[in-house]
C-alpha cells in the first residue's frame, strides 16, 4: 500500500519552544487516523506542517512518497490535493451555502461543477438548505458545510481539526457517519479530535501525542488500555 503522508524527523520550534520534537508517522491511503492528545501536545502544528501554514526546522513531510511538503508553498500543497479544515469554522456567512460550496472547487472548476457542487450537498446532508445564507446555518451545519467546502475538490489526504467541538451527540453521530462516508482507498483522512467516542467510531489507528513526540500508535481500544496514554491524556 502506498504511503500518503510520510512524516520523518519532524522538528518545529516556536523561538525555543520545541512544539514538534523528532516525530515520524506514516498514514496510508484508505486509513482513518486519529492524531489525539492533551492540549499543547502539537497536533494543530502537525496539521499545519503538512499544510504548509507553520515551518520545520528539520525533517520532512513527503506526500504520495514523493513531494516533500516542508518545501512547498500553502497554495501548492492545497493544489496538490492536501487540504484541512481548520479547527474554527470559516465559511462566508454572507454568501448560499451552495456558493459556499463553489469556492471550495477552486480552479478545480469544469463543465460538471454544478453536479458535483449538488452530490456533494447531498453526501454532507445540507442539499435542503443550499439556498440559505451559510451565516444563518447551526454550528453543525456549518462545520459540515466547511468539511464540504474542502472534500468538493475530492482531496487525497484530508485533514480536519476538532471537527465535532460544539457538536450535539446527535451531530456528532452524524459526523462520524460522514468521515466514514468519506474514507475511499485513494484518500488518507487524518482527524485532530478531543472527544474518544467520536474517535472510536471513526479512527482505523491513533496517534497519541505528548509534548510533540508520539507516545502510543494503535487502535482507540488498546489506547483505553495503555498506562502512559491514560496517565498523560485519558485519565485527565
Ligand atoms: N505560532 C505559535 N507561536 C508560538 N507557540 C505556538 C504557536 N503555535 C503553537 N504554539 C505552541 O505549541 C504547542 C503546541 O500547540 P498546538 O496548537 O499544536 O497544540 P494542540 O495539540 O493542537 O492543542 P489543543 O488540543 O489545545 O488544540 C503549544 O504549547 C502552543 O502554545
Ligand atoms: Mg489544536
Amino acid at each position: 500500500m502506498t504511503v500518503a503522508v510520510l512524516v520523518e524527523g519532524l522538528t518545529v520550534e516556536f523561538g525555543s519552544f520545541r512544539a514538534i520534537d523528532d516525530l515520524s508517522l506514516a498514514v496510508d491511503y484508505g486509513e482513518v487516523r486519529a492524531v489525539i492528545g492533551p492540549n499543547g501536545a502539537g497536533k494543530t502544528t502537525l496539521l499545519d506542517v503538512i499544510s504548509g501554514v507553520s515551518r520545520a526546522k528539520s525533517g520532512r513531510v513527503l506526500f504520495d512518497e514523493k513531494i516533500d511538503l516542508t518545501r512547498a508553498s500553502e497554495a501548492a500543497i492545497a493544489r496538490s490535493g492536501v487540504r484541512r479544515k481548520f479547527q474554527k469554522p470559516s465559511v462566508f456567512e454572507a454568501l448560499s451555502v451552495r456558493d459556499n460550496v463553489e469556492i471550495g472547487l477552486g480552479g478545480a472548476r469544469g463543465a460538471d461543477a454544478g453536479d458535483r457542487v449538488a452530490a456533494m450537498l447531498e453526501t454532507v446532508g445540507l442539499a435542503d438548505d443550499a439556498d440559505r445564507l451559510a451565516g444563518d446555518l447551526a454550528h453543525g451545519q456549518k462545520q459540515w458545510l466547511e468539511i464540504a467546502m474542502v472534500v468538493v475538490s475530492e482531496p487525497k489526504v484530508l485533514m480536519l481539526d476538532e471537527p465535532v467541538a460544539g457538536l450535539t451527540d446527535e451531530e456528532t453521530e452524524r459526523t462520524s457517519a460522514l468521515v466514514r462516508r468519506l474514507r475511499t482507498p485513494g484518500r488518507a483522512i487524518v482527524v485532530v479530535e478531543h472527544d474518544m467516542n467520536f474517535v472510536e467510531t471513526i479512527a482505523d489507528r491513533v496517534t497519541v501525542l505528548h509534548e510533540g513526540r508520539t507516545l502510543f500508535e494503535g487502535s482507540m481500544a488498546r489506547a483505553r488500555a495503555d498506562a502512559r496514554v491514560v496517565d498523560v491524556y485519558l485519565g485527565r
